[in-house]
């Protein structure tokens, strides 16, 4: 078995298969990546020729990748983390991006002298438009820092914080934030066809108007208020709607109570 690659992700299912395709795509060297994977890449439809271990005890003690990324589900960390355990020596940087688990059950699993990241993706990651925020212990360098930035980048934007409480709500806005564009999009098709448009116009309509305006608003320099009073003419259509949108028991109160909701329900399930 060969024992050289830089970098090793634990788990390649939908999220982890999301950052390989990434970091192949965005000319990380394939030699340079090893895959602990029980399925091997067949969930993932990607074709390479990464060395892929289906079971970690099948490499060898002296494995020394610069960067571990656990891809596994929340519940598989407590029995796989320890498995990675020896493998510290090498001073690897350990990356998680398992929703809800903290840096200190790492520290738990790894021991306190671990550098440890934790990560919070999101699934447009899939496509390479995703955004990763990362936060990091005091055993992390600057250069491993660098390092994750770079492997996410691959998959789209990043931001990094420096208090671990603020995952919560990172969680809350940006994790869990493609499920409420994913509803919106339902939503304004429902009321397209309510309003007498087929429904595959409508769908069409909704989706565009969606990603169209996400991609402007992230172009442009002007503030999304802004694009939106620039669209709103007093007396027409669109501010028709955003009196009902912007009401006393409008959009942004609703949005306010769900990122309170999932903030609280990340702070539950944390350990
Ligand atoms: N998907 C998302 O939208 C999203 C967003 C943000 C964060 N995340 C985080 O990403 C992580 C992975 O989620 P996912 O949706 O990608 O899950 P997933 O599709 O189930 O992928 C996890 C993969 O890891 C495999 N695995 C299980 N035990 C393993 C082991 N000992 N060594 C190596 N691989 C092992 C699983 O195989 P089996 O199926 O056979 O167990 C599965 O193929 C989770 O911690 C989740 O919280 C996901």
């Amino acid at each position: 078995m060969v024992d050289r690659q830089p970098i090793a992700l634990v788990g390649c299912g939908k999220m982890g298969g999301a950052l390989l395709d990434g970091w192949l795509s965005n000319g990380i060297d394939e030699s340079d990546l090893i895959v602990i994977e029980p399925h091997g890449l067949e969930l993932t439809g990607i074709r390479s020729n990464i060395i892929v271990v289906r079971d970690p005890g099948d490499l060898k003690t002296d494995f020394s990748p610069k960067v571990i990324v656990f891809a596994v589900k929340p519940e598989a960390l407590d029995s796989v983390v320890p498995l990675y355990r020896n493998f510290k020596s090498g001073g690897p940087v350990y990356i998680s991006i398992a929703a809800g688990r903290t840096i200190a059950s790492f520290e738990r699993l790894l021991g306190n002298d671990a550098g440890i990241i934790r990560v919070m993706p999101n699934t447009p990651a899939s496509i390479g438009r995703g955004i990763s925020v990362g936060c990091s212990n005091s055993n992390v360098t600057e250069m491993q820092k660098e390092l994750c930035h770079e492997l996410f980048k691959a998959v789209g934007a990043t931001a990094w914080i420096d208090e671990e409480a603020l995952m919560d709500p990172v969680t809350a806005v940006s994790g869990s934030g493609p499920a409420y564009v994913f509803l919106l999009i339902e939503a304004l098709t429902e009321a397209g066809v309510r309003a007498g448009l087929e429904r595959q116009l409508a769908e069409n309509l909704a989706k565009v108007t969606v990603a169209g305006s996400g991609a402007l608003a992230l172009e442009v320099s002007e503030s999304p208020a802004s694009l939106r009073e620039a669209v709103t003419s007093p007396g027409g259509t669109t501010a028709a709607a955003l009196d009902v949108l912007m009401g006393e028991d409008g959009i942004e109160k609703l949005m306010g109570r769900a990122v309170e909701a999932a903030t609280a329900r990340s702070q539950i399930l944390a350990k």
